[in-house]
């Protein structure tokens, strides 16, 4: 009598594989065969077991039923099977234990090709039956996989079979190829972050290891496309590490280390902009540990961004100052920079210093960017170089002559930023006479004849005309202008000399002279005593070209 309890040892024995156990019953009325289960995994060289019980009516027309024949047959039909004690593929391999009701076929040293269907047979004193279908065995090498829990630190590794293994069979248990002592259960525990790999086998079957199981090895980030990234283009970046299990991707971008970027082995940016510049990096995950990637630096180049432009120092552009015009840009690569004043490219630096700037660097500045992506202009900016006025030139209308009780116009002019304003003075007098660029004296008398002269001022400063020497004379009409040796004569031959001369007589008329304003002496008296030097000189002082214009 063979039981349930020994064939389950023997199935141990053998590392038979019970994919189906639920009872599965053929035939029908009285005759039957039962298969334990019809579809079984057995390993390579193994002995496996095929239990089957079966029934017959004990009477039939009255005559006890008897078994005549029992036996296990694949090959054959069901009227003509082969009894497979018989079957020379299975010489020597096969036993039948058999009573009544049962009949166990077990086959040794199994081969892939045993992999058929099984049947039993009976044959009675009345009738024969077969057990079909039958039993479909499959002979495989041992087919493992480690399935790997993870709880906190511990990783709890089981030794999986694509058959089912109803009981434990003996495991052998290999740490990075090392067998394992003492460690034969089917699951083994393990320490996360432990960086080894292990694997298991069934004894006996050392060869047919699982898969070894470990943590992610470090994980490597590439690019796509590799070549240079382009603000608005799309930009993949690809995470990958030998794991097994298979790992987990996580995205990070540098200092957002807690904040994940995305999950998956990718990271995908379908327009990648310049503030996406920066350090990447991917951890890798299974249920054994976690590893962090390599930084990967994305620098994201893009044309020109802003232009902008600075003045140094803010505030007005004085005259001999130094002033710095500075083009900057956001730029990758950096930009090179052209300034422009007044629409022509002036120089190429990003800087234009005047160590003293000029008037005549007065002008509409602008500044551009560009690099190979792409180029920008800035706004422009108007630099004003103010300084303060220039020697006035005073003209004088009529220049020809001056009538007693005729008007006198005077006109100060002085190159000056901003313009100037004017005041008019008439030498010796403290007062000014008038202000305003146009100064005129109606009814010119002789108590008006006198030295003049304008002073032109801006916020920069001012700065005083030379002398004009306006007289009239009583009788004969004299028009002199002298800011100069120019002078114009009418009517008096011989003058010259003494109007040369009265630059001296008003010399030393200003030291005893209290004159007022409006006070009306002031005589020209002619003295023979000329200080030609004295007056070539200032002469070769205060020329200039203006004042030559206006008074010729
Ligand atoms: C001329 O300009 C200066 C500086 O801007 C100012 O202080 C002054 O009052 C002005 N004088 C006249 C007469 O307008
Ligand atoms: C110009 O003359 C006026 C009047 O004499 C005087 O107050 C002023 O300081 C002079 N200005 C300069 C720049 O010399």
């Amino acid at each position: 009598m063979r039981g349930a309890a020994m064939s389950l040892t023997a199935a141990a024995r053998g590392f038979v594989f019970f994919l189906l156990s639920v009872p599965v019953i053929q035939g029908q009325d009285d005759w039957g065969v039962t298969y334990t289960s019809t579809q079984i995994c057995a390993l390579r060289g193994s002995t496996v077991e095929m239990p089957c019980t079966y029934r017959y009516p004990s009477t039939m027309s009255h005559q006890t039923t008897e078994v005549v024949k029992r036996f296990w047959f694949t090959k054959g039909s069901n009227k003509a099977p082969v009894d497979l004690k018989t079957d020379s593929d299975y010489t020597g391999r096969v036993e039948y234990h058999c009573d009544e009701k049962s009949c166990i076929l077990s086959i040794s040293d199994l081969r892939e090709r045993d992999s058929v269907e099984y049947k039993f047979k009976f044959i009675t004193n009345h009738d024969g039956f077969t057990g079909s279908p039958g039993v479909t065995l499959s002979v495989t090498v041992p087919d493992l996989q480690v399935q790997v829990t993870r709880s906190w630190t511990q990783g709890e590794l089981r030794c999986h079979s694509s058959c089912n293994v109803p009981d434990n069979p003996s495991y052998v248990w290999f740490n990075n190829g090392q067998k394992m002592d003492g460690e034969t259960s089917s699951s083994l525990r393990v320490s996360v972050e432990d960086n080894n790999s292990y694997s298991c086998a069934v004894t006996g079957y050392e060869d047919y290891r699982s898969p070894p199981v470990y943590g992610p090895k470090l994980p490597s980030v590439s690019v796509s496309p590799s070549a240079e990234i382009v603000e608005g283009s799309s930009v993949t970046l690809t995470c990958s590490s030998d794991a097994n299990p298979a790992a987990k991707y996580t995205w990070y971008k540098e200092n957002v280390h807690f904040k994940p970027l995305s999950e998956g082995p990718q990271l995908v940016f379908s327009s990648i902009q310049s503030s996406d510049s920066g350090q990447y990096y991917c951890t890798a995950e299974n249920e054994l540990g976690t590893k962090m990637s390599q930084y990967k630096f994305i620098d994201v180049k893009y044309a020109p961004k802003v232009v902008l432009l600075s003045l140094t120092p803010t505030g007005d552009i004085r005259e001999n100052s130094r002033v710095t015009l500075t083009c900057s840009s956001d730029a990758n690569p950096a930009a090179t920079y052209t300034w422009y004043k007044n629409g022509k490219p002036l120089n190429k630096n990003a800087q234009i210093v005047f160590s003293s700037i000029q008037s005549s660097d007065s002008g509409q500045y602008y500044c551009k960017a560009e690099n190979k992506l792409g180029r920008r202009t800035s706004r422009s900016i108007s630099i004003d170089v103010k300084y303060a006025p220039k020697l006035p030139s005073v003209s004088v209308s009529p220049s020809a002559e001056i009538v007693e009780g005729s008007s006198v116009t005077l006109t100060c002019s002085s190159d000056a930023n901003p313009a100037a304003n004017y005041t008019w003075y008439k030498e010796n007098e403290d007062s000014p006479k008038a202000s305003g660029q146009i100064f005129t004296i109606t009814d010119f008398r002789a108590e008006h004849s006198g030295n003049y002269y304008c002073e032109a001022q801006n916020r920069r400063g001012r700065q005083n005309s030379t002398l004009h020497l306006i007289v009239v004379a009583d009788t004969s009409t004299i028009t002199l202008i002298t800011n100069s040796i120019r002078l114009t004569l009418v009517g008096v031959g011989g003058l010259i000399p003494l109007l040369l001369c009265c630059r001296w007589m008003r010399k030393k008329k200003a030291l005893s002279s209290t004159t007022e304003p409006d006070e009306p002496k002031e005589t020209v008296e002619f003295d023979s005593c000329p200080e030609y030097e004295d007056i070539s000189e200032t002469a070769a002082q205060t020329e200039d070209p203006e004042e030559q214009e206006d008074l010729v």
